[in-house]
């Protein structure tokens, strides 16, 4: 039931634990501190960060020099290297062999290419996991896994913790002062797989322990009296594995989900500590992955240095849905106060595993992907991978060459835009996306709707992204913020779905409003409390007064019969997945239901309250006109000017700073198209003036500067 997918390629497809001693308290909240943001350009001594993903050890030295050679001539200037490498760099226990690594680093410096190294815990050697089998994760059956794939491993397992502290000891004793070492990446995508042992068991308990103190204080916050769950004793507590019928208690659940985020951030932290200790001058990253919901990455990546992550557009996605890596990126900028990033791993090529193909795409839409990852605040584009692998389970995952090397058409593509990027640097240094709306996104949300499925039509991105696509149809940057995060740089705060809500983030949310701010409200808001358990006050509990709504009947939408209708201003659009059938208390009635016994009853509500607003809507409208319709005079309420509207299939984006505005045209169709952008931009590349209507070849992209 809980066995999370041991790959970020089928996770996307399926869309839908350190020394267990220790178990920090959750990080300190984040703030919007942009004073001392790590400086990538800087990092890479004055270069955009612009590279491939390399992997030296499965192809012949012979070829090493040839390979360098043509990735400076396309203008790159970074790789990141051996995080797979664990078997070839500590070949026998405890004997450590760097002389190839120190070679590959050797070729590729002497080009002007530096390395990010990650450490290779990912896939731990086949010696290890034979003289330890208990290395393995357990599966919630009480079955362990064997040798094979990788993310294998238990993460409280003390011998392969001692293993993963000698080799990340002994790689950062090696290049400690190695300059053409610029970091470290940790791991490779961490978050999977949850492990059932006995160990792990008792790292949820320590850490249950910990938050609670007492085992009262744990019955009566999860509300164990139901069905007599009460426990008297810690070892009692189960993890949330195989039961009849499949469930556990949602507050137990919710807790788990926070444990194993918090676990994933010890098993980081206890590497960040050895690499920070013996090699202090490396910078910290690690690869994640955008909207993947295992770990809070708002609170994992207070302990790294910058935030970088894995960008496959073409897993399961059309060329012009350009919203959905668009929204990764800026999860990914928002975990870590909107300082800009790095795409780790951006598509290269066609995607495709060992049982499936995403989908091929034109060879310049690796381009066009590259510049949005910037526009959304990337320093830095390092493409998966330099060539496609002759081995194993990825010899369909296409690199940028194919296995034979050829110069082909996205080697073109990659060198054009490592011609571009170098001469782009200047206009890009100093600048970062400014938003004044924001996307308000809970983990404790997210986390409480995969426990209790709402309906099945129901997705909590699917509900991000009916207002955030509506933004970026209307030219506006998007932040998105965490509920620990700073609310007040936004005039308009949208908070799909808030389902979880404590009494701090509640008072936050008023905070705003009293201050001027417009909040966008939406279905099924503040139901639960932070332990997962249903409030006792009138819906939307600890929002409702701030809403001035009350709701005191719902209708979830389980069928094509149940489907509603919301009429605003005469106009009626197609509704669906829920209604909360609004009581207006002070709010006003914007909009009502079309259909059913509650035909008339409020939809939508605005309250005015302090100097601001609070918009309600009581069910997931199914048009796109419906959301730019609201959120037009929503931007306008708000005195914010949206950027040039542009067709369909279309971004435009902007970064700001160092006294310059950067915008992006990005042309995700296979059309001409134009955008009227006003005046004064000239071209950065062409450095040509331009103003009004700019022209845009087929997934061709325009920067343009002012
Ligand atoms: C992920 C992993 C890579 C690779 C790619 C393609 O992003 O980090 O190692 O497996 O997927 O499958
Ligand atoms: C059965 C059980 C009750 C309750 C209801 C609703 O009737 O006896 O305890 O669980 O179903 O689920």
């Amino acid at each position: 039931m809980r066995l999370r997918l041991v790959f970020f390629a089928a996770f996307l497809i399926a869309l839908s634990i350190l020394s267990p001693a220790v178990v920090p308290a959750r990080a300190p909240a984040q703030t919007a501190s942009r004073s001392k943001p790590f400086d990538l350009i800087a990092w890479n001594g004055g270069q955009f960060v612009y590279g491939v993903d390399y992997y030296p050890e499965a192809w012949n030295e012979s070829r090493w020099e040839k390979d360098a050679a043509m990735m400076q001539a396309a203008g790159i200037n970074f790789v990141r290297m051996a995080e797979f490498a664990w078997a070839k760099m500590e070949p026998t226990e405890g004997h450590y062999d760097f002389a190839w690594l120190d070679q590959a680093l050797k070729v590729l410096n002497a080009h002007g290419i530096k390395a990010v190294l990650g450490t290779p815990s990912a896939s731990p050697p086949a010696w290890l996991m034979a003289k330890y089998p208990d290395i393995a994760a357990m599966d919630e059956n009480g079955v362990r896994y064997r040798y094979g794939s990788r993310r294998n491993y238990c993460m409280h397992n003390p011998n392969f913790l001692a293993a993963v502290r000698g080799i990340v000891t002994a790689m950062a004793e090696h290049y400690k002062n190695h300059p053409g070492v610029l970091g470290w990446q940790i791991d490779n995508e961490l978050g999977s797989p949850d492990c059932y042992d006995s160990l792990c068991q008792a790292a949820f308990q320590k850490w249950c322990r910990t938050k609670y103190g007492s085992l009262d204080a744990v019955n009566k916050a999860w509300g164990t009296i139901f069905w007599g769950h009460t426990y008297s004793a810690w070892p009692q507590i189960p993890l949330p594995w195989n039961t009849l019928y499949g469930v556990h208690n949602p507050s137990l659940e919710l807790d788990y989900h926070r444990y194993f985020s918090d676990a994933n951030r010890d098993f980081l932290v206890m590497q960040t500590d050895i690499l920070r200790r013996i090699a202090p001058a490396k910078a910290i990253t690690h690869n994640e992955m955008g909207l993947f919901d295992a770990i809070d990455y708002s609170h994992l990546n207070t302990a790294i240095d910058f935030v970088a992550w894995d960008n496959y557009p073409m897993m399961d996605r059309n060329l012009a849905s350009y919203a959905n890596p668009g929204l990764a990126h800026d999860l990914m900028r928002g975990s870590k106060n909107q300082q800009n990033f790095m795409v780790m791993e951006e598509e290269g090529g066609l995607p495709g595993w060992n049982t499936f193909w995403g989908h091929q795409a034109p060879p310049e839409m690796y381009r066009v992907w590259a510049y949005q990852a910037i526009a959304h605040g990337a320093d830095g584009v390092c493409y998966f991978r330099w060539r496609t692998s002759r081995y194993g389970t990825e010899q369909y995952w296409q690199g940028v060459l194919d296995q034979d090397s050829y110069p082909n058409a996205r080697y073109a593509v990659v060198k054009q835009m490592g011609n571009e990027v170098k001469r782009l640097k200047d206009v890009l240094e100093g600048t970062h996306p400014v938003s004044q709306v924001a996307l308000l996104v809970s983990p404790d949300t997210r986390w409480a709707f995969n426990i209790q499925t709402l309906v099945k039509d129901f997705s909590y991105n699917g509900q991000l992204h009916r207002y955030y696509d509506s933004l970026r149809r209307q030219g506006v940057n998007v932040d998105v913020v965490f509920p620990q995060g700073d609310l007040s740089p936004y005039k308009v705060i949208v908070a799909p779905s808030l389902f979880v809500v404590t009494p701090e983030l509640a008072r936050k949310l008023t905070d705003f409003v009293a201050g001027g701010g417009a909040l966008v409200l939406t279905y099924r808001s503040g139901v639960k409390d932070e332990h997962n358990v249903f409030t006792d006050q009138t819906l939307p509990g600890p929002l409702a007064e701030l809403a001035g709504v009350a709701i005191h009947e719902y209708d979830p939408q389980v069928d094509e019969a149940s489907h509603q209708e919301i009429v605003l201003d005469g106009q009626h659009y197609p509704a669906k997945v829920w209604s909360d059938i609004l009581t207006p208390g002070p709010a006003e009635t914007l909009a009502t239901y079309g259909k059913l016994y509650y035909a008339g009853s409020a939809a939508l509500t605005r309250n005015r309250s302090g100097k601001g607003s609070v918009y309600y809507v009581g069910t997931e409208p199914d048009s796109p006109e419906f959301y730019d319709r609201l959120l037009a005079g929503i931007l306008q309420g708000a005195g914010i000017t949206p950027g040039p509207r542009p067709p369909d299939g279309i971004e435009v984006a902007t970064r700001e700073g160092s006294g310059r505005t950067v915008l992006f045209l990005l042309n995700y169709t296979a059309a001409k198209q134009s955008v009227d952008v006003g005046q004064g931009y000239r071209d950065a590349l062409s450095s040509s003036s331009t103003s009004g209507s700019v022209e845009l070849p087929e997934f061709g992209v325009r920067v343009l500067v002012k």
